[in-house]
């Protein structure tokens, strides 16, 4: 990589701003992010041309490999266009996926007709009539006062309840002083990345693999992004070396491993000992099949750790729901931040989660969904064992969550091939190895959302999958 490049020589790529770090090493996973954020964004516009890969190799400094793969994943996303002998131009997606660019900063949707992609729940499970009573109950008791301007915290009902839910369920030690409410994990990480930039934090540590665009809401917030190797046991704390670092302990994304005993010992002694902040992404920590759930890891440091839960995995994205619990430095720098932005969700809603919360709706409704993606996911796996494909795909991780995670061998069927004819047939899963920062540790496979269909759909969505993997 040529070391006398600027940061505006590499985020001009081309005339497109690409937002990538100058001192960062960039694989294709990162590279990819980048061109999808712009894609999102608008700054590459339906009809563009991208530039050439040796062109864009040549301005960032990295190999024509490393830009061919990333091209790839988004012709196979179907965000790229090639044809033969022309250049490579942006595809006109659907209208709602530009218009809602920073809605959520994980999914959008999808025009394929099997929707397998991982981190959505059933949304057709989403109960409906006890939202509605909750919400008549909670709105028929609210004072006309608490309508104003929230808290920026938010509503003190809802810090409340999930303090009160976070201790029974996942073990976490908080109180409602020490929770905030936001739109949405991402948006939570976004405010926590410009606290700590504001706090002279200069880097944070993420697992590699990991999600692409949760990485890069740190690096848009100017943070430097680094990868921490993974093993069976989880994240491997003695690989980290930054002031901050994410991780997803109950089940790691995307892999599905758990982080054993011993490293979470060892990772709440270093927070505890180097005085390091943890964010632990709990955005499944409900759904474990096979046993009782591993409690959070932020109750053996909860000075250290920054507990993260979300309702997009138990009720639904669209509500952007979610929060943190804090450690007591950081509950005002982040209560001024959030008001900064006015980056609360609406009152009604907050109320109403309060509510489901309270009332023991919340729990019912988390217990009937986790028995219906225990069967779903015993029967994808019971599928993929009896078939031939069990040769090529290899599931890997703990029976739980909302997602089945398969590598491919690494001598037989290539990934990018594997998601072209899934695409062909109308199935909509994820690669694996997008999500790797590291091009030399990458792996291919897929990433399989079996909570995502309806009842109905699921059992004709993981026949069509069989059937287009045992002929790939
Ligand atoms: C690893 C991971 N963390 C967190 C989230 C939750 O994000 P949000 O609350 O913004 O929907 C997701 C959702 O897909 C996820 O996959």
């Amino acid at each position: 990589m040529r070391d006398d490049r600027s940061s505006s020589d590499r985020s001009g790529t081309g005339g497109i701003d690409l937002h990538l770090d100058p001192r960062a090493r960039v694989g294709s996973g990162e590279l990819a992010a980048s061109l999808r954020t712009a894609i999102r964004e608008d700054r590459l516009p339906p009809g563009s041309r991208v530039p050439s890969t040796r062109d864009l190799a040549d301005d960032l400094g990295v190999s024509r490999g490393t830009v061919t793969r990333a091209y790839e994943l988004l012709v196979a996303e179907g965000l790229l266009l090639t044809r033969q002998g022309a250049s490579t131009v942006v595809a006109d997606t659907e209208p709602p996926i530009r218009r809602h660019a920073r809605e959520s900063p994980v999914r959008r949707p999808t025009d394929l007709h099997w929707d397998l992609r991982p981190g959505k729940p059933d949304l057709s499970m989403f109960p409906r009539s006890d939202w509605l009573a909750a919400q008549r109950r909670a709105l028929r008791h609210v004072p006309a006062a608490e309508l104003d301007y929230g808290h920026p915290a938010g509503h003190p009902l809802l810090r409340e309840a999930l303090a009160e839910y976070l201790g029974r369920v996942r073990g976490v030690r908080t109180s409602p002083e020490r929770i905030a409410v936001f739109g949405g994990y991402g948006e939570a990480l976004r405010v926590l990345a410009e606290v700590l930039l504001r706090r002279g934090t200069p880097s944070v540590d993420f697992e590699d693999p990991s999600l692409p665009k949760l990485r890069d809401i740190a690096g848009e917030a100017g943070l430097r992004v680094n990868g921490v190797p993974l093993d069976e046991s989880g994240f491997d704390p003695r690989g980290s070396h930054s002031p901050v670092l994410v991780v997803t302990p109950a089940h790691q994304y995307p892999l599905g491993v758990t982080m054993s005993a011993a490293r979470r010992a060892e990772l709440s002694r270093l927070a505890r000992t180097e005085d390091r902040l943890v964010v632990e992404d709990d955005y499944d920590g409900e759904f474990r099949f096979d046993r009782e759930p591993v409690g959070a890891l932020q109750r053996w440091a909860p000075e250290q750790v920054i507990y993260a839960g979300t309702a997009s995995k138990t009720l639904a994205p669209g509500l952007r729901l979610a929060w943190l619990a804090l450690p007591e430095r950081l509950v005002e720098p982040v209560r001024e931040r959030k008001a900064d932005g006015d980056r609360t969700p609406p009152v009604t809603e907050q109320l109403t989660l309060a509510e489901m919360l309270r009332s023991g709706s919340y729990d019912q409704h988390v217990r009937r969904c986790r028995a219906g993606y225990e069967r779903r996911r015993r029967r994808i796996v019971a599928a993929l064992t009896e078939s031939e494909v069990r040769h090529e795909l290899y599931p890997a991780g703990i029976a739980a969550g909302l997602h089945l995670t398969l590598r491919l061998a690494p001598e037989g069927l290539s990934e990018q091939r594997v998601l072209r004819r899934l695409r062909r047939h109308s199935v909509a899963v994820e690669g694996l190895a997008e999500h790797w920062m590291d091009d030399r540790r990458r792996q291919e496979g897929l990433v399989i959302g079996y909570a995502a269909p309806p009842g109905h759909a699921f059992g004709p969505a993981l026949r069509t999958l069989l059937r287009v993997l045992s002929e790939s």
